[in-house]
């Protein structure tokens, strides 16, 4: 069967940054940028993006686009014959699975909150009230296990539709208007009486709150955030260069995500932060800011069910879009590896991401007494440990030392991908750097967050 492709670079910029763009930066990044300090964290993560992001971003491009098959093949394709870096599939695998095992139920918590807030349930709720919102639906399997299974639907649904038809068409509208739903949230929001406190908190930065978190633990915090919000490492990103043209050089159009990214990331805190001072409202109040800290700032604006529940709908959409772009990869990974039809392979999927998303589920109330990282921990964070400090930081060290090692794809064969086409040529001279300086700050990242985990 002939492989598709996108029809536009608009496109595979949009579905790419689509894939980036997700709850890391509007759920995510806020929070650790409020329990960090606000500015001075966002200052050292804009560091880590351009450092740590764009050269494995570009790799992952590189070798997608050369190989023309997703991260299930395309190691096969490139690799020196006789050579195991083939087996890093079934890691690129684990993680885009694993991945969704979690995000398939907070997105359902997105789906979740944009009904309640539309439907006016949080109207004249105090604090408390809108607290056992949260506390109930966790409580709740049926109701919990009900959104996740109709955003597993709804996002396979578009992959069914096809690449240009279902993912390109339908990512590319629900980014536009994500990005004006943002425009339209971030400018009432700095419209709010006593909005300069938060953006002052936001954008100003004040280093002695880095000193007094630790500079260590808000690097590592900050490193952990650029990963994550770059879904490095899985292959996530090198499926969509596998849908491209050699029209354009990698490093132009990474930049280009990098940016969408930041943008959403950046807007998100410009939303958040002025709410939460002009409504007293602590910034640092850590995962629960969206789902218990923020309603009660909606609850106390004037227009507050409509501006929440257009809130949500932002939401909803920028996790929808990373779940999409991940049920691609998925969906594309299986294909190659069986030769299966991509209906046949995304009807299967559908049970499959829908069973293996329950103990995600299930973590939060029946399988509660289960704490595997220790007290209070669940079932989400074992997942997101998996992901987030061992498959994307391993991940990408495999995807660097691919593309910069002569014992694998090597780098004239990188440089060679990276440059085809016209734009922004990568630069040269940082070859040092990415073939060791970066790995060993990886390898860094990746035992730090064993150390944090262990010496707790
Ligand atoms: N990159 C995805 C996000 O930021 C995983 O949510």
């Amino acid at each position: 069967m002939e492989r598709e492709s996108f029809s536009s670079r608009l496109g595979f910029i949009l579905i790419s940054a689509g894939c980036a763009i997700g709850l890391g930066n509007v759920w995510r990044f806020p929070y650790i940028t409020g329990l960090y300090g606000g500015a001075s964290f966002v200052l050292i993560y804009l560091c880590f993006l351009l450092l740590l992001g764009l050269p494995i971003m570009v790799a992952e491009f590189a070798v997608g686009r050369a190989s023309v098959r997703s991260a299930a093949k395309s190691f096969d394709v490139l690799e020196p014959k006789g050579s195991k870096w083939h087996l890093y599939k079934y890691g690129a695998i684990a993680g885009n699975v694993i991945l969704m095992m979690f995000y398939t139920t907070v997105s359902g918590w997105m789906l979740y909150y944009f009904y309640k807030m539309a439907v006016g349930d949080f109207v004249g709720l105090d604090a408390d009230g809108v607290t056992n919102i949260f506390v109930s639906l966790l409580s709740d399997p049926v109701t919990m296990a009900g959104n996740m299974i109709a955003i597993v639907l709804s996002c396979f649904g578009i992959c069914y539709l096809g690449v240009k038809a279902g993912v390109e068409r339908i990512t590319k509208s629900m980014m536009a208007c994500l990005l004006v739903l943002m425009l339209v949230l971030a400018a009432n929001s700095i419209m709010l009486p006593n909005s300069g406190e938060g953006l002052k908190y936001y954008l100003y930065p004040d280093f002695s709150k880095v000193i007094e978190h630790g500079i260590s633990e808000v690097i590592f915090a900050a490193m952990g955030q650029a990963f994550f919000t770059l879904s490095l490492g899985i292959g996530a990103l090198a499926i969509f260069g596998s849908y491209i043209g050699k029209e354009q050089r990698l490093t132009g159009e990474a930049m280009w995500i990098m940016t969408l990214d930041t943008f959403v990331a950046i807007t998100s805190g410009l939303i958040i932060f002025p709410a939460c001072f002009s409504f007293g409202i602590n910034p640092g109040s850590g995962p629960n800011l969206l789902f218990i800290t923020l309603p009660n700032v909606f609850n106390e604006m004037a227009g507050g069910r409509f501006w929440g529940a257009l809130f949500f709908l932002f939401m909803l959409f920028a996790a929808m879009s990373t779940v999409i772009a991940v049920f691609e990869n998925i969906t594309s990974c299986i294909t190659d590896l069986t030769g299966w039809d991509r209906k046949k392979t995304i009807r299967l999927n559908i049970v499959l991401i829908s069973l293996l998303s329950l103990p995600c589920v299930l973590g939060f109330n029946l399988w509660s007494d289960f704490q595997p990282l220790g007290k209070g921990s669940c079932v989400l964070d074992l997942e997101d440990f998996f992901v987030s400090n061992n498959l994307l930081p391993l991940g990408s060290l495999v995807y660097l030392a691919f593309c910069t090692s002569r014992y694998g794809w090597g780098w004239d064969n990188f440089i060679k991908e990276a440059d085809t086409g016209k734009g922004v040529a990568f630069p040269k001279w940082i070859r040092f750097y990415a073939t060791y300086i970066l790995p060993l700050v990886v390898l860094v990242i990746f035992f730090n967050g064993y150390y944090a985990l262990f010496s707790k």
